[in-house]
């Protein structure tokens, strides 16, 4: 055996107790403490944000709709191995660690902040218990799971809060580790009607709450896919006069 070859992560215990989190050599990265260290990193923030009314209020109303949205886009029974790429806030996760366990499958949950590791341990708790769910302390740039290991990755408003460069490696990382013909679904902002009224209100606070969140208004997503998403089947819906996209990409087999 060649003693330099690094074990996957995988192969090392997935999160069990909480104060290792800290201490596993996974850092917060840059952009996350600069720019959002008040809505993630600190404890009390996830005591503010973990609200599903405030996180629909965000959204102007369609945290809800997009969750359902992608909910029913991803199906009832949910059977082999599913991904989530980074945590976020209100029910998402325990929806669909619901429809995993219908569908006698597994949820991954990952995230490079341990307090939103530990907030997501709490939501789902029951489905730990039983087996269902799964936490992972990683960074979305280096996943450190095996390759082709997941029938599907789920990207919630992640890209948008990443430099681009990170934004790119997310995306590399969540084709390595989903199997051929298998699924990555997004979900972001995007390019919006030109008369939507939310141009002249939201966009200029975000340009300075979410300073990399631009590129999500002028580009498509398949700017930051491996190849710019080459031989992949891209279904992209798109809500509130394309304020929002719910994108579906399979991976050619
Ligand atoms: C998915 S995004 C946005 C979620 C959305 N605003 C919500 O809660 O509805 C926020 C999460 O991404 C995580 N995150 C940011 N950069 C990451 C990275 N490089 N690797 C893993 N997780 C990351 C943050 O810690 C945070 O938990």
């Amino acid at each position: 055996m060649d003693c330099a070859v690094k074990p996957l992560i995988q192969d090392v215990l997935p999160v069990s107790d909480e104060p290792i989190l800290e201490s596993d050599g996974i850092e917060i990265p840059d952009y996350l403490e600069t720019y959002y260290w008040w809505a993630y990193v600190r404890p009390w923030a996830v005591r503010i944000f973990e609200r599903d009314w405030l996180i629909n209020l965000i959204l102007w109303g369609f945290y809800e709709p997009l969750r359902d949205r992608l909910l029913a886009m991803i199906g009832d029974k949910v059977s082999g191995r599913t991904l989530k790429i980074s945590c976020c806030y209100g029910q998402l996760e325990p929806m669909l660690a619901a429809r995993v366990k219908a569908g006698g499958g597994t949820l991954d949950i990952l995230d490079v902040a341990p307090e939103q590791i530990k907030n997501s341990r709490r939501k789902n708790a029951a489905f730990i218990e039983d087996g269902t769910v799964t936490h992972y302390h990683r960074n979305s740039n280096d996943l450190g799971f095996a390759d082709a290991s997941y029938n599907r990755a789920i990207v919630f408003f992640l890209p948008h809060e990443q430099p681009v460069t990170e934004r790119r490696k997310t995306f590399t990382e969540a084709f390595r580790v989903v199997k051929k013909g298998g699924e990555v679904y997004v979900v972001e902002f995007h390019k919006s009607k030109w008369w939507h009224p939310l141009r002249l209100i939201w966009y200029p606070v975000l340009l300075v709450l979410e300073p990399f969140a631009r590129d999500l208004w002028t580009k498509d997503i398949a700017t930051w896919l491996p190849h710019g998403g080459l031989g992949c089947t891209i279904e992209k819906k798109t809500i509130f006069a394309d304020f929002y996209q719910l994108v579906k990409i399979t991976t050619p087999k």
